[in-house]
């Protein structure tokens, strides 16, 4: 699980800085995130490239929680593959809707998931702890339909 936290952490800031409390992004440290992982073995698929893990999906229940890609693929195709597994397991655990909280400035997120046929089912201030501090990100809720 330390190639998990090494690409969330450096995905998770990539992606989010600037568009949540400055207070969360500093408590997102990467000695955080390695703190996070082991105890989210359960909820993790990875998906490797030539034996290297390179990227990740959590799901729980109908949440699909995390998606994330190390930033050097990004736009590989390799995110498509993660997101369609974790659709799957979302409907294999006999949920007919999958749902997801994206922040709501993470405009490349957002796109990949509309273009994979995911809608925005509006706000969803999501709250978050990072170094015992209570924080909301302001965030849009997705959802897809995962089963007919
Ligand atoms: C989200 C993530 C898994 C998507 O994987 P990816 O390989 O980057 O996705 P893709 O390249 O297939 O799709 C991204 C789309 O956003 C577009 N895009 C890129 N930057 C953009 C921006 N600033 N604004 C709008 N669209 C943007 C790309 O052009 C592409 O669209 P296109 O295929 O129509 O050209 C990956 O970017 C990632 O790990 N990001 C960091 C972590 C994260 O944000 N995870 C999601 C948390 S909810």
């Amino acid at each position: 699980m330390a190639t998990v936290a090494d690409i969330w952490h450096r995905a998770w800031h990539l992606a989010h800085a600037g568009h949540v409390p400055d207070g969360l992004t500093a408590g997102r440290t990467l000695a955080a995130f390695h703190e996070r992982t082991p105890a989210r073995v359960a909820d993790t698929t990875v998906a490797e490239d030539g034996g290297r893990v390179v990227g990740f999906i959590m799901v729980v229940d109908d949440e699909v929680e995390q998606v994330f890609l190390d930033p050097d693929l990004h736009g590989s195709g390799i995110s498509a593959t993660l997101l369609a597994e974790a659709e799957l397991q979302v409907a294999a655990a006999g949920h007919d809707v999958a749902w997801l909280a994206v922040v709501t400035g993470n405009a490349r997120a957002r796109r990949f998931y509309e273009k994979h046929g995911w809608s925005d089912a509006g706000d969803l201030p999501y709250e978050v702890t990072a170094l015992g501090e209570r924080f909301v990100s302001p965030c849009r809720r997705y959802e897809k339909r995962v089963r007919p």
